[in-house]
């Protein structure tokens, strides 16, 4: 009998989804470069399901019912290159070649076209939920053209998460499209991340123990930041290592690796001039806690207040923080589904933000209950940003002098919190009748003659600032 799919690369993503398939009742043929993987899969998992282990390309491909469908799960990059060469000789026009690896959306971009002239489907699927959610049911952004997705839809809705009975997986776009949301969606990933830690800090700078902050988190969990993040942050915070009796955090290092997401999230907000400050601030927040360099020159010579904060009401206190925290993530959440509306736009994709939100709602990383409130409120409302949806606005409101109090006392105290400082400064960038920018054209006009335009008359002007001073009409 003929597999239905094929999952090349059998680290653990790759098997974890192969064996979701084969627990779905989907027989799926199983390919790694070296074969030894395979036959691990094989001898821990083979029962669970219809397993063809394929020990070559040639047979793997000879083991699917066409048209063919492969997904590959490697490293993305390079390794992803040398998949696609060694099976697109192998396969015939019409077949599916997948990339479920965190892969750049313009190299997507790239091997879809050069195999669409070869009569192959390339389609890049953004997979999230790590290695649980590859299990047992991870939220899926799959790309590429609508027809491959008329194949390998149904496959991928049957083994994604389930919202109340709805799949977390809905076709997102062409090409890259898939990518481009699945990169989006780790930007905001970083920021609640940072988001969290930027809450952490400012409890323990507030005197609470460690076990205290667990237990707030906890509470938090059950409101409106109930979120996966959330609530594994306590868990984290419960772990006592075995060596010190101390708390496991107290003797991690404090420098946060990244794979490239969240910085490709940074870089195309910049490419497309999209303000996407909190997100950004949450990958420089890794960058300068990873530089050893810069932080052994200046901690020791820098100076200021002591980081801690002296709290007369410490619940008072506690649900500023909340506050400051849901705020920032509303602001993340915005700016990132801000990104996925530009990025639509600049590539032709007609993504529905209301969907992209519905499939982050289970099985994703970031899946949040703040995520039903943004689908519900997209698919109400036609809003060019989050933040405009009428209840936001209005919790936005009542939210913000907390928020406000929170970076008071934060940089009274010295405490950094590059997310929740930056996610306030867009807000009241946002809600500002006049920006500083005119005085910006004033000076760009002054050096450069580079023109500004007035509020009260069309056309661009120039003042003849090393002349007369008057002003003229360039166009
Ligand atoms: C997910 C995660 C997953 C991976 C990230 C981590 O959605 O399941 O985002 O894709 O854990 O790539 O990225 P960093 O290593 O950059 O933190």
């Amino acid at each position: 009998e003929l597999a239905s799919i094929g999952v090349v690369g059998m680290a653990v993503m790759g098997s974890n989804l192969a064996r979701n398939f084969a627990s779905h009742g989907h027989r799926v043929a199983i390919f790694n470069r070296s074969y030894e993987k395979t036959e691990k899969v094989m001898a821990e998992h083979g029962e669970e399901g219809g397993f063809i282990a394929a020990r070559t390309p040639e047979e793997l491909v000879a083991s699917l019912e066409k048209p063919r469908r492969i997904m590959m799960m490697v490293k993305a990059g390079a390794a992803t290159d040398a998949t696609i060469e060694t099976f697109v000789p192998l396969l015939e026009d019409g077949d599916i070649l997948i990339d479920g690896g965190n892969a750049y959306y313009k190299d997507t971009q790239r091997r879809e076209v050069a195999l669409r002239d070869k009569g192959i489907h390339f389609v890049g699927v953004g997979v999230s939920g790590g290695e649980e959610g590859a299990l047992h049911g991870p939220s899926i952004m799959p790309g590429g053209s609508a027809h491959s997705y008329e194949f390998l839809g149904p496959l991928l809705e049957d083994i994604s998460a389930k919202f109340n009975g709805e799949p977390c997986c809905t076709y997102i776009g062409t090409d890259g499209a898939g990518h481009f949301v699945k990169m989006v969606h780790n930007g905001i990933e970083y920021s609640d991340m940072q988001g969290i830690g930027e809450a952490f800090s400012l409890l323990r700078a507030a005197g609470l123990s460690v076990p205290e902050i667990s237990d707030i988190f906890r509470e938090w969990n059950t409101g409106e930041l109930d979120s996966y993040l959330i609530e594994i942050t306590s868990e984290v915070l419960d772990q006592v290592d075995a060596k010190t009796g101390k708390p496991l955090i107290d003797v991690v290092v404090d420098a946060a690796g990244q794979k490239g997401t969240g910085t490709w999230t940074a870089q195309i907000a910049l490419e497309l001039s999209v303000d996407l400050n909190a997100i950004a601030e949450s990958v420089f927040a890794r960058s300068v806690s990873s530089s050893p360099d810069l932080r052994a020159a200046l901690q020791p010579l820098l100076q200021g207040p002591d980081q801690t904060i002296a709290v007369e009401d410490r619940a008072a206190f506690v649900e500023d923080v909340r506050q400051a925290l849901w705020a920032s993530k509303v602001v993340a959440y915005s700016q990132g589904l801000d990104l996925i509306r530009v990025g639509a736009k600049e590539y032709g994709w007609e993504i529905d933000v209301a969907a992209v939100a519905k499939i982050w709602r289970a099985g994703c990383i970031i899946r949040a209950k703040l995520l039903d409130r943004i689908s519900n409120e997209y698919a109400a409302n036609s809003l060019t940003n989050l933040l405009e949806a009428p209840s936001l606005v209005e919790d936005m409101g009542n939210v913000q002098a907390g928020w406000r109090r929170t970076l008071g006392q934060a940089i009274a105290a010295g405490v950094p919190t590059p997310v929740f400082s930056a996610a306030l400064a867009y807000y009241d960038s946002a809600r500002s009748p006049r920006l500083p920018a005119f005085l910006i054209q004033g000076q760009r006009d002054f050096f450069g003659a580079h023109t500004y335009r007035r509020v009260d008359e069309e056309g661009t002007f120039h003042i003849e600032w090393s002349g007369d001073r008057s002003e003229s009409k360039v166009d």
